[in-house]
């Protein structure tokens, strides 16, 4: 019997994101053995209660509810881990935050920066330990970039660029609305790609580069109309398609970003690269134990890009799995995030990013919106201290 203090989870949503943190506690004390708290896999809420139980069953849960309301009701649950769309983010962490639960929420925040104000006074009224899962950060060559920004080896930065391409909804046949096709519905998903794949970028951008100033952009909706699945009725589409934007960063630097779901034979082709004064380097999603890095400063007869394959026990989280040499893949990023928030609760630290810092991406997500609308550049008033 383990004497480590228990974290009794209660976890909303038996998706793609359910299935990533469940990994992620079950995996965790395996791992990170050293930690003092454990993750306690006490209830899982879905509203089929025949999918819930099957779930909770293959995952470990020890029990089920089909109300969220109920779950976070519950005595026997510490922290409520939102992984459902969009539109219900607010509702349950507000709920949640007044019932005195701690909170790890899935991204983005919110679908609109007052919803994510709303989410973000609760939690600071009620002083709870939360998180929001930008969980790219934490693979460890996107850590390492961290570290390698952090060091100054690349000297002053002029340019931060990024993408996030996917090809999946490019069939006007494809619906809108209802189970597996919500992104495309902007009542609950907020905005298209926007808030779906460039809110990971902006989150890693600011954590890279700081804070984002201004923002011009542009959106399109290539298809217009989709039959909506709940409703059977042909409706306007209201996300953006695709969405291109550039900015200024507080420090000086030029920011140029792209995401769409029509870039066709890309997946999930997220990539940033930073150009400094002394060095570059440049990171791929599709290749994502590798960190590419440039260093004007080396011998120029072997000055050129290195590819550093980040798994050496001395790179970020790689003495936690195999040896060196060995690839980690996309659901480890997720281990990382429970480890750290589970260290946070130890140190009493918070764990970024905070409901706070993912308010900023929301600034951002915002003024870019508001830009493509109007056609004009937005201050975004981020404040950004990460
Ligand atoms: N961090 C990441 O990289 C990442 C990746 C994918 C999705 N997400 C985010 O995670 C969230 C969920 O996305 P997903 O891909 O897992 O979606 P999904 O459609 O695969 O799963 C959503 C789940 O929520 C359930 N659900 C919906 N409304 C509910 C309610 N009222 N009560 C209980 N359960 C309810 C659905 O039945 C489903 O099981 C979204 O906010 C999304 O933006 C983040």
């Amino acid at each position: 019997m383990s004497n480590k203090k228990q974290l009794r989870i209660g976890l909303v949503g038996t998706g793609f994101m359910g299935r990533t943190h469940s990994n992620g506690y079950n995996r965790v004390g395996n791992f990170f053995p050293e930690l003092q708290v454990q993750p306690v896999l006490k209830a899982v809420c879905a509203r089929s209660e025949d999918k819930v139980k099957v779930f909770a069953e293959q995952w470990g849960y020890e029990s089920v509810e089909t109300d969220w309301k109920k779950l976070v009701a519950r005595n026997d649950i510490d922290a409520i881990d939102i992984c459902t769309p969009n539109d219900t983010h607010a509702e349950i962490a507000i709920a949640a935050a007044a019932a005195g639960k701690m909170i790890l929420c899935e991204k983005p925040l919110s679908r609109t920066l007052a919803e994510g104000q709303h989410m973000v006074d609760a939690i600071k009224k009620a002083n709870v330990a939360n998180t929001v899962w930008y969980n790219y950060r934490r693979l460890p060559a996107v850590t390492l970039a961290k570290q390698i920004v952090a060091s100054g080896k690349l000297g002053r930065i002029f340019h931060y660029r990024a993408n996030f391409l996917q090809d999946w909804t490019i069939s006007a046949d494809l619906p809108q609305g209802g189970t597996g096709l919500w992104r495309l519905d902007s009542d609950v998903a907020g905005s298209g790609v926007t808030g779906d794949l460039l809110a990971h970028c902006i989150d890693t951008a600011m954590w890279l580069n700081g804070g984002i100033k201004d923002v011009s952009a542009m959106t399109e909706t290539f298809i217009k109309d989709r039959v909506h699945q709940l409703t059977g009725k042909v409706q306007k589409v209201g996300i953006d398609d695709a969405c291109l934007f550039h900015c200024h960063f507080e420090n000086g630097s030029l920011g140029l970003f792209e995401s769409t779901r029509y870039a066709r034979g890309h997946k999930a082709l997220y990539t940033f690269e930073i150009n400094g004064e002394h060095a570059s380097i440049r990171w791929d999603l599709h290749d994502l134990n590798r960190l590419e890095y440039f260093d004007h400063k080396d011998d120029s007869i072997v000055r050129g890009w290195r590819s550093i394959h980040v798994t050496d026990g001395d790179q970020p989280y790689m003495d936690k799995w195999w040896v060196p040499g060995l690839g980690i893949g996309y659901e480890h990023s997720f281990v990382h995030q429970v480890a750290d928030f589970l260290k946070s609760l130890e140190t009493g630290q918070p764990c970024s990013p905070t409901f706070q810092e993912a308010l900023e991406t929301q600034k951002v997500c915002e003024a870019v919106i508001n830009s493509a609308n109007s056609r004009s550049w937005k201050d975004t008033g981020v404040d950004w201290k990460g």
